[in-house]
């Protein structure tokens, strides 16, 4: 057996992938957009992302993949020579593709939701992702991203998402105009994986913070 075949028994038996599965029941896609992989030649989480890209290739049948990393290498390009490397997405933009995006940074993240209007990702938990901003600074820096969060905190709706409760604070912050004419989607369920990391984990932090997202366009 070789190396990634070796992570991709490992992820196969883990916990974390029975959640991967559960969250993708009933969904069929026709690609997968890989984004921000890092270099899995040079790095250990990167291997084991990619490893999970393979099962996720496998569990959904999946023909086409895109990926696009700048910093991949010569090395990671060879790696990667079945999917198309590229920098632009110019595929539709529906509801056939599963984007896959571990630690895409937030700013990036932005601009993705902007050009490239994912329906479904696997990525940074979007609650965690932007924490550290205030609601305020948020909407100034990431609109999209902070519009998402906005119709998070609302949403009714929880068919077999995690309905997040709106966080009480002591001070009144001050009123946000969301601009939602700006922006595709009219709202946002998401899924947590709860098995995503331990200490003890093999995969150290590679799958730390990623949920299932669907944005209801
Ligand atoms: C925080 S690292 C995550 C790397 C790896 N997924 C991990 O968890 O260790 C962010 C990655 O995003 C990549 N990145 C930056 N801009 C990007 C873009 N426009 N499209 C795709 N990936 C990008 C960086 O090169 C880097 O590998």
């Amino acid at each position: 057996m070789n190396k990634i075949d070796e992570l991709k028994q490992i992820i196969k038996n883990s916990k974390f992938y029975t959640e991967i599965k559960h969250s993708l029941h009933n969904h069929e896609f026709k690609r997968i957009r890989c984004l921000a992989l890092g270099s899995p030649i040079e790095s250990s989480n990167s291997r084991y992302q990619y490893a999970l890209l393979l099962l996720l290739i496998e569990l959904l049948n999946i023909k086409e993949i895109s990926i696009y990393d700048p910093i991949f290498n010569e090395k990671d390009k060879e790696l990667l020579r079945n999917f198309k490397i590229e920098e632009t997405y110019p595929y539709p933009k529906d509801e056939n593709t599963l984007f896959y995006m571990p630690h895409l940074p937030l700013k990036i993240m932005e601009q993705i939701i902007n050009t490239e209007k994912p329906v479904y990702f696997i990525g940074n938990d979007i609650v965690s992702h932007t924490d550290r901003l205030s609601k305020q600074k948020l909407n100034e820096l990431y609109p999209s991203m902070s519009i998402l969060l906005h119709l998070l905190n609302d949403s009714t709706n929880n068919d077999g998402f995690t309905k997040v409760i709106k966080r009480r604070k002591q001070y009144k912050e001050p009123e946000i105009n969301y601009d939602y004419n700006s922006v595709y989607f009219k709202d946002i369920e998401i899924k947590r994986y709860l098995n995503n990391f331990n200490k003890t984990d093999p995969w150290g932090t590679s799958f730390s913070d990623l949920a299932f997202h669907k944005l209801k366009i």
